[in-house]
């Protein structure tokens, strides 16, 4: 009884990720020379492969570049585009700018959240999906706007998000 109520508040472990170094070493050097001025291009490339930075990852690319770890921390920090906790192979982001809002994206948001039973900014226990709102993408115009995983759809209505979202869980 003890270890269940114990167990209660357990948040969900993340995978382990596994660094495979070589294609790392690719990331850091032939897309941008190794060069520590290209930093940011490389943490998101980093970020591109994982869906967040790593730490293993940060600590290599901090001993190849020679950069200390509090200078990589203070761009990853910096940049809202960076995340360091692992989030979810697919990313849904529900833009709930203005144009988007009035629209009907607050009801697409919360459809998605009661589908997957998370709130936005969390990811499912099974690390398949990351929800995340964003506040305008500049396509405002064919809002409402929904981007999943860096593809965007415009025009989305809370049946065709759950239509996709059951696709994606097949
Ligand atoms: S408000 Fe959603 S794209 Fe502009």
């Amino acid at each position: 009884m003890a270890e269940e109520s114990r167990n209660q508040d357990a948040k969900p472990c993340a995978p382990q990720v596994d660094i495979d170094y070589q294609e790392l070493d690719d990331l850091i050097f032939q897309r941008s020379g190794g060069d520590k001025e290209n930093l940011i291009m490389i943490l998101q490339a980093i970020s591109k492969r994982y869906n967040y930075l790593p730490l293993p990852a940060l600590r290599y690319l901090s001993a190849k570049l020679g950069v200390s770890m509090s200078g990589i921390y203070e761009i990853v920090t910096f940049y809202s585009m960076f995340c360091l906790e692992p989030r979810g192979r697919n990313i849904i982001s529900v833009c709930l700018g203005t144009a988007c809002h009035v629209r009907g994206a607050e009801r697409i948001k919360q459809s998605v959240e009661d589908y997957l039973g998370i709130k936005a900014g969390e990811t499912t226990a099974d690390f398949k999906f990351t929800l995340e709102t964003v506040r305008c993408i500049g396509c405002c115009s064919l809002g409402p706007v929904v981007v999943i995983d860096e593809k965007y759809h415009g025009g989305m209505t809370s049946d065709k998000m759950l239509n996709t979202l059951k696709e994606m869980a097949n």
